[in-house]
């Protein structure tokens, strides 16, 4: 099995090649989708390519550990199309030995570099010492970071918050970063303490990027475009996370956006048939539901279809409701679609 995926992964290879300076080769603001662990996976990751060609995009964070055991299902979260070029492979852990290991494997599979994730909040992984826990451990941090750049060609980023429970540390910590070979550092502009829904606060980043020799990357609360270049001042590019999901036409200027929900489906149908083929019918389904019903928020009357979309279990099904949408009154209210 775990071979089986292995030779799908190679068959997406680019060409391997030395790109330490990934990272300082962009001439203007860089507009990435956000790595999202249930979300930005390939199928999505095509799907906002598809839309948006000109944007990077992450894999979903990723064990080191298990990386370093081939655990088949993690292999599975790292295959990749070339039409999602260039990807950011993400990866957690607190190992230095585990990360070396996996940064060598993601530069045989192909991606553009690799993003260390010390910014997730999620209980089990900070239970671990793993995501934003390693802010509380900037030695261990720096180590890995060190002990990845020297094991890959692959330019190195780290994706972090603003803090723990403020911003104090995050220049020292960004130096630290830098100084053990950091290429790249993206911040999510609020605390471990903060959740999602509270508004990010991108002074402090503005503030690391002034200390800063790499380039630095701001992420939080961007719900347009034109917003995310608004916010990006002196920093070289922002991702957008949560706007994305259901609304992969964030990436475009507004007035670039399609109006009617009619213009919309067939990225949505396209986006249901890569989910098949990444997972099978069965288990791509059920993980198409979530985006399905993000796709029709806002629009008139999406209540009466819930049941509907709960239950897609074929491209048909995907098929029948879109149809039931275009032809019917719900596209009336088409302009709400891209909430
Ligand atoms: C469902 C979900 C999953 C996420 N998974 C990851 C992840 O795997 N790795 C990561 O670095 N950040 C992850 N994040 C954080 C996002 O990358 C991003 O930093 C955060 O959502 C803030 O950006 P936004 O306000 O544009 O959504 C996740 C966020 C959400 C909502």
């Amino acid at each position: 099995m775990s071979c089986l995926i292995l030779t799908t992964l190679k068959r997406s290879l680019f060409p391997k090649v030395s790109r330490k300076s990934f990272w300082k080769t962009f001439t203007a603001h860089v507009v990435g989708l956000a790595p999202m662990e249930g979300y930005s996976d390939s199928a999505f990751r095509q799907v906002c390519k598809t839309v948006a060609p000109q944007i990077i995009t992450y894999t979903e964070f990723t064990s080191a550990d298990g990386l370093t055991y081939k655990a088949p299902k993690l292999l599975e979260k790292f295959h990749f199309n070339p039409i999602e070029a260039p990807v950011i492979a993400q990866i957690f852990g607190k190992n230095e030995a585990s990360f070396a290991s996996a940064a060598r494997f993601c530069e045989d599979l192909g991606f553009a570099g690799i993003d260390l994730n010390m910014g997730c909040p999620a209980k089990k992984v900070v239970k671990s010492e793993h995501g934003i826990a390693l802010r509380r451990n900037h030695d261990l941090a720096f180590r890995l970071i060190s002990a990845v750049a020297k094991a890959t060609q692959l330019p190195v980023s780290v994706k972090t918050r603003l803090g723990w429970s403020d911003a104090s540390d995050l220049i020292a910590f960004g130096r630290g970063a830098e100084n053990a070979g950091a290429d790249m550092i993206c911040i999510h502009a609020r605390t471990y303490q903060e959740p999602y829904g509270v508004p990010a606060v991108w002074g402090p980043v503005y503030d690391l990027k002034k200390s800063l020799s790499i380039p630095v990357y701001g992420n939080g609360g961007i719900t347009r475009l034109e917003e995310g270049f608004q916010r990006v001042q002196n920093l070289d590019g922002f991702l957008i996370g949560q706007a994305a999901i259901g609304n992969p036409w964030v990436f475009l200027p507004e007035a670039e956006q399609p109006f009617h929900f009619a213009a919309k489906a067939p990225i949505i149908r396209q986006h249901a048939a890569w989910m098949i083929q990444e997972r099978g019918e069965l288990n791509g389904m059920r993980q198409f539901r979530k985006h399905f019903l993000q796709y029709v928020k806002g629009i008139h009357n999406a209540k009466a279809l819930r049941s509907d979309i709960c239950h897609v279990a074929s491209l048909s099904d995907v098929d029948r409701t879109l149809e039931i949408i275009v032809q019917g009154p719900m596209d009336q209210n088409e302009a709400l679609g891209a909430a």
